[in-house]
């Protein structure tokens, strides 16, 4: 006996591709006539399917809905289905559309905030999945009548119903079908939490229409629209706690959200360091009220905890949210900013090192005629750069990526390490190549205006780059992996140190600026 393709394909509800995966991989058997054995089914249906016996490639599209009951009722366990829906998604697909439930902790810790609550108070996860926040706002003790629950995703809503209706024993209509991103909606919320959609991938259309609708100067990211709705369905004196990639918090691009959130009073901060299985990407949370009394705020990781004035955000280049410093750290900063600066903006030319598109073929480790040196990232030092590696040949036209040429030939260009958290820079005067792991600069010279130039060296902008404590402002501010020329040019260049000191040194700076290393960080002289 034996069972069609498509009969299996449409009652699985997987791909074909699907399927003669899992025969290839032996869970199924195919007879001589290109059948899948009855046999071979049954114990896959039994013994197989959902029970994490798939190897990944095989499970990975795997999504049999009518494994999974979600009907609303009492005998079913909604919380596994919960588990189970999730599990059921693919990678690609949990990706694409942001779907990562929130785990228990995280929520519990989030909640920490959470007032007294009134019999009135109301409760919104505007996005709410199977249901997480719902479910430990009951635990709270908010009304259930009072909560409210939205989602795209119905097979989430049935199950977010379902463990609302076997919490409570009553059904609700709050728990529903709503796009939050297209629909309008005009009731205030006391109490919204959430974990929005992380970098939702929308179509060209939805991103124009977004960008229009929205229109406040801000990145259109999923998470971005959602905290930026979210600001608005709060209830005066409202409370809004919001899930979030790490990035969030201190990259450029979500400067303007960052500006209107700061407008509110923050509250709580909290590091819940990498709370998804299987993510790599750290998550924090903030927790705002709906009013204007900026005071300080609570910053907490899962060990400790301390506080800092919402305002120093706010002086922070691009408002970064960089909590993890202290609120000595943060008064360093200050100070360094209050001392006579300018920065790199406006004042340098810029390129990226050179994408050959295949290294193996470009790249030799023998030097041929009319070869030339080509260096990486890994070969620059602090103030020296390596002996080269590489060569290439010396014609751009083969190549997939470089800047212009004459960028590379600059008699004095300064490069730097582009993937790294530290600042490592080197001056170049033999007209290196460099591949794009490291990245140049050049200082304006002979402009027409004064202000478009630096007044210092560049041998002097790389001592100050290298030095420990332009290396502890970048990390403390940018928190990156990444050496972006938009943070270079967020840092405080001290031209006016150099005019007074010809011969210098680390420890002269340090005076200069009256700051002092202690413990690995640094602190402003008493
Ligand atoms: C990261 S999950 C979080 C779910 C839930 N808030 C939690 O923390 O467990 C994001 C949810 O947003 C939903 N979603 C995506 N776009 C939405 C939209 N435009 N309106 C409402 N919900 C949306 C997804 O279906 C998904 O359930």
């Amino acid at each position: 006996m034996s069972i069609k393709f498509d009969s299996i394909t449409s009652e699985l509800n997987i791909s074909n591709a699907t399927l003669l995966n899992w025969i290839k991989t032996d869970c199924l058997t195919a007879d001589k006539n290109g059948f899948v054995t009855t046999k071979s089914y049954h114990y896959f249906k039994e013994n197989v399917l959902g029970k994490n016996k798939l190897n990944k490639r095989a499970n990975k599209q795997y999504f049999d809905k009518s494994n999974i009951n979600f009907s609303v009722n009492k005998n079913n366990d909604a919380n596994k289905s919960s588990v189970q829906y999730e599990q059921s998604l693919s990678i690609a697909e949990r990706n694409k559309k942001g779907i990562y439930y929130t785990p228990n902790n995280s929520i519990d810790e989030m909640f920490f905030a959470l007032p007294s609550l009134k019999e009135t108070d109301t409760f919104l996860d505007p996005c709410c999945g199977t249901g997480n926040f719902l479910i430990k706002a009951l635990e709270k003790g908010i009304k259930p009548e009072n909560i409210y629950g939205f989602d795209v995703d119905e097979t989430a809503l049935k199950i977010a119903n379902n463990r609302f209706y076997q919490a409570t024993g009553q059904h609700s209509n709050n728990i529903k079908l709503f796009n939050l991103l297209e629909e309008k909606h005009e009731q205030k919320y006391d109490f919204i939490f959430t974990n929005p959609p992380w970098g939702y991938k929308f179509n060209l259309q939805q991103k124009i229409n977004y960008a229009n609708k929205f229109n406040k100067g801000i990145k259109v990211d999923s998470s971005a629209l959602f905290v930026l709705i979210c600001l608005d369905m709060m209830q005066k004196d409202g409370m809004l706690g919001v899930l979030l990639p790490d990035s969030f918090f201190n990259i450029a691009s979500f400067k303007s959200v960052r500006k209107i959130l700061l407008k509110k009073t923050l509250i709580q901060l909290i590091n819940h360091n990498k709370p998804f299985e299987g993510l790599q990407t750290k998550a924090y949370s903030f927790i705002v009220k709906n009013n204007n009394h900026l005071t300080n705020v609570e910053c907490r990781t899962k060990t400790s905890q301390h506080s800092r004035k919402q305002t120093d955000f706010i002086k922070n280049p691009n408002y970064i949210i960089n909590f993890d410093a202290t609120e000595v750290e943060a008064k360093v900063i200050s100070h360094l900013y209050s001392y006579p600066h300018q920065t790199l903006k406006g004042k340098a030319q810029w390129g990226l090192g050179i994408v050959t598109g295949n290294n193996a073929k470009h790249l030799s480790i023998t030097k041929k005629n009319n070869d030339k040196p080509i260096y990486k990232g890994i070969d620059i030092e602090r103030g020296k750069i390596k002996k080269p590696q590489f060569y290439i040949f010396d014609d751009f036209s083969k190549l997939q990526q470089t800047a212009n040429k004459k960028l590379y030939l600059a008699d004095k260009k300064i490069v730097y390490r582009f993937i790294n958290s530290n600042l490592i820079f080197a001056l170049d005067n033999k007209q290196r190549y460099f591949l794009n792991s490291a990245n140049l600069l050049i200082l304006n010279r002979h402009t027409l205006f004064i202000e478009d130039e630096l007044a210092i060296t560049e041998e002097q902008l790389v001592f100050l780059m290298n030095t420990k404590i332009m290396n502890w402002l970048f990390k403390r501010l940018f928190r990156t992996h990444k050496v972006l020329r938009s943070d270079l040019e967020k840092l405080p260049i001290f031209d006016d140190f150099f005019t007074t000191h010809n011969n210098y040194c680390e420890q002269d700076l340090h005076q200069y600026l009256n700051i002092e290393e202690h413990d690995g960080t640094f602190r402003v002289k008493a």
